[in-house]
């Protein structure tokens, strides 16, 4: 794979954030590295991705998605990588969670790919988040509460569990397998650039494709991400005193870190996650919080990288009526940020009155946090899960 070597980057205290860097070959040449080759641009063989990629989990969040889609998701994803599925789909009238399972199943006996899945509202999760120390995903009624966000922590939790190097997340509804599979080798690729133990890589799409009467139309920006990007970019200004738009991928819901830096981040309820992780990043490692929780982090340092793969994404439509809800918890994480000053917060209250997600007066909802990992027990919760869990299935590790 061959993608432009970033020409900038933002430092801020441990931060370094690059710019945008586009894939520029699917597949680049045998040989990896910068030197002797094409300047400005850098290449890492199929070797190094795989070799990467086998120290890998994809956790996989699901919530009622089209068996045939997930199916396609699965097949995308390079053959090396652990397989963890979360879900959290309706299991009445009909039980979807094992209909998912019938799939996954299937795909493994024609495979032979390593999964563990497991659904998010399994009751054993009660005892084995209280076993870990964190059990702050349950709700009231002791069950995990519902949301992309709480799936993601149980899938980090599980992967903490299973030790590989590196974890990333595809989400379950995307109807191209070569675009997944694009995606997973471009976390290797980041990891494979980075010098650092706590790295990010974050995926932009190219392209929201929708059909639209004969043909595809490609909008090239999602309506969420481009205001979350401008608030996010805003909150980075006044740490620097610069205005910048070097962040770009606020809600990548297809990113990937290290386990070292999974231990290390804050994470939030249902969507609100993706531009939580910045936030917190920026609030806990540019410098502005003394003295730092993680001393080691500033002595290495935390790189995020930001790519554009080359496939379209063609992902399931929902009807739009979540867009305003989704906007109001993504902008609620800057809104409430310790960095955001009055007039991010008067701008941001305009923003989702003019857009109809938020009233005249109304006031905008903290959004739900968690801490991050580093102090959990996973070997404790794995064995509760184990035990009790009636859902969970694992299958070739
Ligand atoms: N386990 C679990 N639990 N999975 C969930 C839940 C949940 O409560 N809710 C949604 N998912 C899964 C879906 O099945 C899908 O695979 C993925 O999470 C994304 O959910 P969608 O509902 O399809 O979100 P979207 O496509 O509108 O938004 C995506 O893109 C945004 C950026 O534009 C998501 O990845 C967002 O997180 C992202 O911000």
């Amino acid at each position: 794979m061959r993608i432009e070597m970033p020409k900038y980057m933002e430092r801020l205290g441990a931060l370094k954030i690059y710019e945008l860097q586009k894939v520029l070959e699917l597949s680049g040449g045998k040989s990896s590295g910068v030197k002797g080759d094409v300047p400005g641009t850098i290449n890492i063989s199929s070797v190094d991705l795989e070799e990467i990629i086998s120290d890998m989990t994809i956790i996989i969040p699901v919530k009622d998605e089209n068996p045939k889609v997930l199916e396609g998701v699965l097949s995308g994803i390079p053959h090396d990588a652990l397989l963890v599925i979360v879900s959290n789909s309706r299991r009445e009238p009909i039980d979807r969670y094992r209909i998912e399972l019938d799939t996954v199943f299937q795909f493994y006996r024609l495979t032979h790919r390593p999964f563990l899945m497991i659904h998010q509202r399994d009751l054993a999760w009660s005892d084995a988040l209280t076993e870990a120390g964190y059990p702050y995903l349950l709700g009231e009624d002791g069950i995990v509460r519902n949301g992309k966000g709480e799936g993601m922590v149980l899938g980090l939790l599980i992967s903490k569990y299973l030790g590989r190097k590196y974890v990333g997340f595809i989400d379950s509804d995307n109807y191209i397998p070569g675009a997944v599979n694009e995606y997973v080798n471009i976390y290797a690729a980041g990891f494979y650039m980075s010098k650092s133990p706590y790295t990010m890589v974050r995926i932009k799409w190219p392209y929201k494709t929708k059909f639209v009467g004969k043909r595809f139309y490609f909008r090239r920006r999602g309506r969420v991400s481009e205001i979350t990007n401008k608030f996010m970019n805003l909150l980075v200004a006044r740490i620097t005193k610069f205005e910048t738009d070097i962040i770009k991928t606020s809600n990548a819901g297809e990113h990937a870190m290290t386990l070292e830096l999974v231990d290390r981040i804050g994470y939030s309820s249902g969507f609100s996650i993706e531009p939580y992780q910045i936030v917190y990043m920026l609030e806990e490692y540019t410098g502005i919080k003394t003295p730092p929780q993680f001393r080691e982090v500033y002595e290495k340092g935390l790189e995020i990288y930001q790519i554009e793969p080359r496939n379209p994404h063609i992902h399931e439509e929902r009807d739009e009526s979540h867009i305003p809800e989704m906007m109001k918890h993504s902008l609620s994480t800057i809104y409430h940020s310790v960095l955001a000053d009055e007039s991010i917060k008067t701008l941001i209250e305009r923003e989702l009155i003019s857009r109809g997600a938020l009233k005249p007066g109304e006031k905008i909802p903290r959004p739900k946090t968690y801490p991050p990992l580093i102090k959990t027990s996973t070997n404790k919760m794995f064995k509760t899960l184990e035990e009790s869990a009636e859902t969970l299935i694992i299958r070739g590790f």
